[in-house]
């Protein structure tokens, strides 16, 4: 080794300060060992190789070679003080006490698993789920429900109209024409969607709401068919020991009508605010398919009997879980979703 290499490889060790100031855990333990290690370490080498210098040169080499080695040493222990005050630091701000964080989970909203246990029942009993457009014309809407335009029930499920005779279906009631149209008995259908009335958004109300209508055509249908169906499926959903109320009512697309009471399921009937002390509280209006209906839908009336029912999938939702305002299920507030994890 002559006195160029060795003072080139003091400089070149003398750079390495720069990088060990910045240096990992781990590349601190690189460096130490490429510069300081015992076998094959640079500065330890050149250390070693002093003894191929001339005298002079060597005592000037070698104490500068030390104190090199000195400098470097003090600047690895300062460099590893460092990265373990940051680690330790990074150990005092954690809170190991702090409870986890909720992890979300998509689910299904209260309405949605309603609507799908009711055409669940629906099917046991042979019924197909079909949907249908949200806009209609008003023949569909109407006329062929036997609801003449200036009916009052035409007026009672207040309309927005989209264009003159076109508007935003106020019931899923038009598919049983739609269905009827299409397909031969025997027939037997249930059909979710949303509806649309200009009605006010208050607790009871909402200008847009999920109906599910039902629909079913046969020889032979006898309102006994009727009151079984609905019987069975209000035993499945509520529960078995349910009673079952068949009001008298009126609708222009059945005859006779009914409307359908349940047993206050929150109260069992013992009369609560939520049933108004009735022990009773409305599901669905239904009824036997009114003849005018097939005739203007392409059914024989004098062949074919059926019956059909609609019901507010909202509504029952707030039945099922005491729900005080229909609002609550549009206003998609994790805090009341929430409550509803299946
Ligand atoms: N379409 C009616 C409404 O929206 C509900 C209804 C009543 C549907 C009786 C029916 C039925 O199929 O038979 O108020």
């Amino acid at each position: 080794m002559s006195n160029e290499t060795a003072r080139g490889r003091l400089a070149e060790l003398e750079n390495t300060l720069e990088t060990i100031a910045t240096a990992s855990p781990s590349g601190l333990a690189e460096l130490r060992n490429e510069i300081l290690g015992r076998k094959a370490g640079k500065l330890t080498h050149l250390l070693r190789s002093l003894g191929e210098l001339p005298p002079e040169e060597r005592r000037e080499i070698g104490a500068a070679a030390n104190i090199l080695k000195g400098r470097i040493e003090a600047a690895i222990e300062k460099r590893t003080a460092e990265c373990e005050s940051a680690d330790s630091a990074v150990g005092q701000s954690e809170d190991l006490a702090m409870p986890a964080r909720t992890l979300w989970r998509g689910n299904r909203h209260p309405v949605t698993v309603v609507v799908d246990e009711i055409c669940e029942i629906f099917k046991e009993l042979g019924f197909t789920r079909v949907v249908g457009p949200e806009v209609e014309t008003d023949e569909y809407n109407f006329t062929k429900l036997n609801i003449p335009l200036d009916h009052p029930a035409a007026d009672m499920h207040d309309t927005f109209y989209l264009s003159p005779g076109v508007l935003l279906r106020t019931h899923t009631s038009p598919m049983q024409a739609h269905t009827m149209e299409k397909y031969q008995p025997p027939i037997r259908i249930v059909v979710p969607g949303q509806v649309y009335r200009r009605d006010p958004f208050d607790p009871s109300h909402s200008p847009v709401f999920e109906q599910i209508e039902g629909l079913a055509v046969d020889e032979g249908i006898t309102f006994v068919d009727f009151k079984a169906g609905i019987d069975y499926f209000v035993k499945a959903f509520f529960s078995k020991d349910t009673k079952v109320r068949f009001r008298p009512s009126f609708f222009p697309f059945t005859e006779p009508s009914a409307e359908i009471d349940v047993g206050c399921p929150l109260c069992k009937g013992s009369g609560c605010s939520t049933c108004k002390h009735t022990g009773f509280m409305e599901i669905m209006g239904a009824g036997m398919v009114h003849p005018t209906v097939f005739d203007r839908c392409g059914v024989d009336s004098e062949k074919y009997t059926g019956y059909a029912y609609g019901m507010g999938p909202h509504r029952i939702t707030m039945i099922r879980h005491g729900i005080p305002d229909i609002r609550l299920l549009y206003e998609n507030d994790m805090r009341f979703l929430g409550q509803f994890v299946e």
